[in-house]
């Protein structure tokens, strides 16, 4: 049997769509863009919501948003010392500086307490991220950052479908940054959006995807059968404002083709979500038997995980390495990740932050002995056995 990471579904929709566009020639960022974007706002529960060519981008542009708001370059962006590096990347790419606090063992993301210690006169925001689709602290994180007046960006990039307390992943802070790449529930292939109940901020976000231009509507007349825009030279005799840069902006659009397969993609959204946390659940459940050596995540009764992945760390009583673990699956056909890493310590690129081995024991130790494994739309209850039958095999010779 295989069990690949992850998988993508093009529908028959967006197959057709993908065709008309290729014939209409109008293949950069237009209509199907903001059909995609309102679709995915009214499925996160946020006003708006602004399609970018990638998850990190998403990270990089709602945290550049916040210089229009009193935020200065090289201010500082907390964020968990656990993530995809993409995380502490694009804090980098948008000019701030990240500060690392260690995460929760059990719940894999930031450890609210730490967050407190790591609030300086130059913090701007607290970046959560809901890591493996689990919902990060939010109503204590926002408590924090309602104190010490921060901006609270969620990384939601795994978090697809994930609930906290009724409310979904994307609308929970000022800002919620997705990723859309392959392996996510929704995708565009490559992709990314941010989410907000903010209509200034969309609008900040529509011109830095876009080189910083005055050129920003949430709907475009040049993107649908109007070849004429009345605002585009209705500048004071400023010029075509398609040529005025408001701010450093980026070239971060998402197009047209990306988003044809995304809103094939939302048309079956709910059957994505519901058979990738049948498989999540299931697995969950099933794991929890070999807990004294292989831990996972838990559902709190306050949430619903966005069913990204299947993650597993092993234990300090296992008398196997993830390495040995690995190589069982993998031979086995299970295709393994692993579990990230401890950016500031376990990333050579951070090594100018000054950290050292033992900064961040838990990011490290999850960086050290954990992975993850698919739950995708693809995998039934025969695969998840057989990933049961797998695991339950390899510690019947190892313990
Ligand atoms: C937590 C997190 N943040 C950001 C990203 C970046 O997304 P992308 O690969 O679309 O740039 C990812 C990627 O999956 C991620 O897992």
């Amino acid at each position: 049997m295989r069990i690949p990471f992850g998988t993508i579904s093009v529908t028959e929709k967006s197959k057709d769509l993908i065709q008309e566009i290729l014939h209409s020639n109008r293949l950069s960022s237009g209509r199907y863009v903001r059909e995609f974007e309102k679709k995915f706002a009214e499925l996160v529960g946020a006003k708006e919501a602004v399609a970018v060519s990638s998850g990190t981008d998403a990270d990089m542009l709602a945290l550049a948003v916040l210089y229009d708001f009193g935020a200065e370059r090289g201010d500082e962006i907390i964020v968990p010392a656990l993530s995809f590096v993409a995380t502490g990347n694009a804090v980098l790419a948008a000019g701030f500086t990240p500060v690392f606090a260690d995460v929760d063992r059990k719940t894999l993301n930031i450890d609210p307490l730490r967050i407190e210690e790591a609030i300086t006169e130059k913090t701007r925001a607290i970046m959560p991220v809901h890591l493996m689709g689990k919902p990060a602290d939010m109503d204590v994180i926002k408590e924090i950052a309602g104190r010490h007046k921060l901006y609270v960006i969620e990384d939601a990039a795994e978090a697809h479908g994930a609930e906290y307390k009724g409310k979904r992943a994307g609308s929970l802070g000022d800002m919620g940054a997705f990723s859309l790449y392959v392996a996510h529930i929704i995708s565009t292939v490559e992709g990314g959006i941010i989410s907000t109940d903010n209509e200034a901020f969309a609008e900040v976000l529509r011109s830095l995807r876009s080189h910083g231009r005055a050129c920003k509507c949430k709907s475009c007349v040049l993107n649908t059968a109007s070849a004429y825009c009345e605002k585009r030279f209705g500048n004071n005799g400023g010029g075509d404002i398609r040529f005025v840069f408001e701010r450093i902006g980026f070239s971060s659009k998402m197009n047209e083709l990306e988003a044809a397969v995304g809103i094939g993609n939302l048309d079956i959204y709910q059957e994505i979500l519901n058979k990738r946390r049948e498989n999540l659940y299931y697995l969950l459940e099933k794991i929890r038997q070999f807990n004294r050596y292989i831990v996972s995540i838990e559902k709190g009764p306050h949430e619903e995980i966005g069913p990204h992945a299947l993650p597993m760390i092993v234990q300090e009583e296992s008398r196997f390495t993830r390495n040995q673990l690995v190589k069982h699956l993998e031979k086995s056909g299970i295709d393994t990740r692993d579990l990230f890493t401890s950016m500031p310590t376990q990333c050579c690129g951070f090594k100018f932050t000054g950290h050292k081995p033992g900064d961040f024991p838990n990011a490290e130790y999850i960086g050290k002995n954990g992975i993850h494994i698919g739950v995708h739309q693809d995998l039934g209850k025969a695969e998840c056995d057989y990933i049961i039958d797998t695991l339950e095999e390899f510690l019947t010779g190892n313990t």
